[in-house]
């Protein structure tokens, strides 16, 4: 059936599969989130013969099998840099044959990959952003503050430095500046000073080291306010992936490989990246007229019209369902001209 894969090998996107779609959810228990919300949003764009869209956080495949199925005629191009969730997501997906194309890359490297396929535009592209819960599962990938294990937290294990190599080598004001900035932690200086002074005796190795010292220096009026670590942890992720600087690359990457009607949905699930998203959308879904010009000319109307306004969430019966949609803000919008 041979689905193309152009990331490395082993991704598991060549395995033959023929499961049923209800064998395939009870083998891929993790719901996509607003599942239903983005094939609706994608229907006037991506029902037909011929099109083409872009998952830039292909994951476990769940968004991408749900608009395989609900679009019998869509082609997939699958991006992560991730090469556990390639191998996953090629596995699930194996049955679309090649209607579904894997790429293993950064998602701002989407317009290479979108001509690496051989297109000049898409009809689509859908971002589910953060950590999957295949990457927080895993213990030993480090993501998550709740298990002990090496301090690792990249997304693409095959480069890069970790978490525990932020922790080695950051000065004390970087590290401050990290939790404050990607963690929006407020005790970000006493945090940093703990990290600084136990690293002088011992290095930091395994996250159950590092939970130890953040938990002894937080006061413990604070400690009753939820898990000490959870802010530095986020924060950590996100510096480890230069998340925030990839993405204010993506987003408008992505919306330039986008044809006229064609659509983008991004899901955020915090506001560092929900503002980027919204500020970037703002900046083509609003005329560039010089302020004062009589007359709007035709070079200064917006590329862009929203389709959801501001920020929707997931409705009530899917947060109680799924707590991963509980912090979900998804914005969309169409092209309306070139
Ligand atoms: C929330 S999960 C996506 C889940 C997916 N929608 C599903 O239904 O299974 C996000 C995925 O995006 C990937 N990812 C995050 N940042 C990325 C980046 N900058 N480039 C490529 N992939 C990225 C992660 O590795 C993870 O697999």
């Amino acid at each position: 059936m041979g689905i193309r894969t152009r990331g490395p090998e082993g991704t598991g996107a060549d395995m033959a599969d023929d499961n049923e779609p209800n064998q395939q959810r009870e083998r891929f228990p993790h719901t996509p989130v607003m599942l239903e919300r983005i094939v609706e949003l994608f229907t006037p764009t991506l029902e037909g013969p011929g099109k083409v869209v872009v998952d830039a956080t292909l994951g476990m495949g769940g968004h991408s099998e749900g608009l395989l199925e609900r679009f019998p005629e869509l082609t997939v191009i699958g991006l992560d840099r991730d090469t556990d969730a390639l191998a996953i997501a090629g596995e699930r997906l194996a049955r679309f044959g090649d209607r579904v194309r894997l790429v293993h890359t950064v998602y701002d490297g989407i317009a290479e990959a979108i001509a690496g396929e051989g297109f000049d535009e898409v009809d689509g592209v859908l971002f589910d952003l953060g950590v999957s819960s295949l990457q927080l599962d895993r213990a030993e990938r480090g993501f998550a503050y709740s298990q002990d294990a090496p301090l690792d937290m990249r997304m693409d294990r095959t480069e890069g430095q970790t978490a525990a190599d932020v922790l080695a080598t950051y000065d004390e004001g970087e590290l401050r500046r990290i939790f404050q900035r990607y963690g929006e932690e407020k005790l970000a200086g006493r945090y940093a000073r703990a990290i600084v002074e136990r690293r002088a005796t011992k290095p930091f190795e395994m996250s159950g080291d590092l939970v130890q010292v953040l938990h002894d220096a937080t006061p413990v009026a604070v400690q009753r306010q939820g898990h000490p670590a959870k802010r530095v942890f986020q924060a950590l992720r996100i510096e480890v992936n230069a998340e925030l600087s990839v993405l204010e690359r993506a987003i408008p990457a992505a919306l330039d490989a986008i044809a006229v009607g064609g659509r983008i949905v991004v899901e955020s699930y915090q506001s560092l990246e929900d503002r980027m998203v919204k500020r970037e959308l703002a900046a083509r879904t609003t005329s560039s007229a010089p302020a004062g010009l009589p007359v709007e000319l035709p070079e200064h109307r917006p590329t862009f019209q929203l389709v959801v306004k501001g920020a929707e969430l997931a409705d009530d019966a899917e947060r109680a369902a799924n707590p991963r949609a509980i912090p979900v803000r998804l914005r969309a919008a169409e092209r309306i001209r070139k």
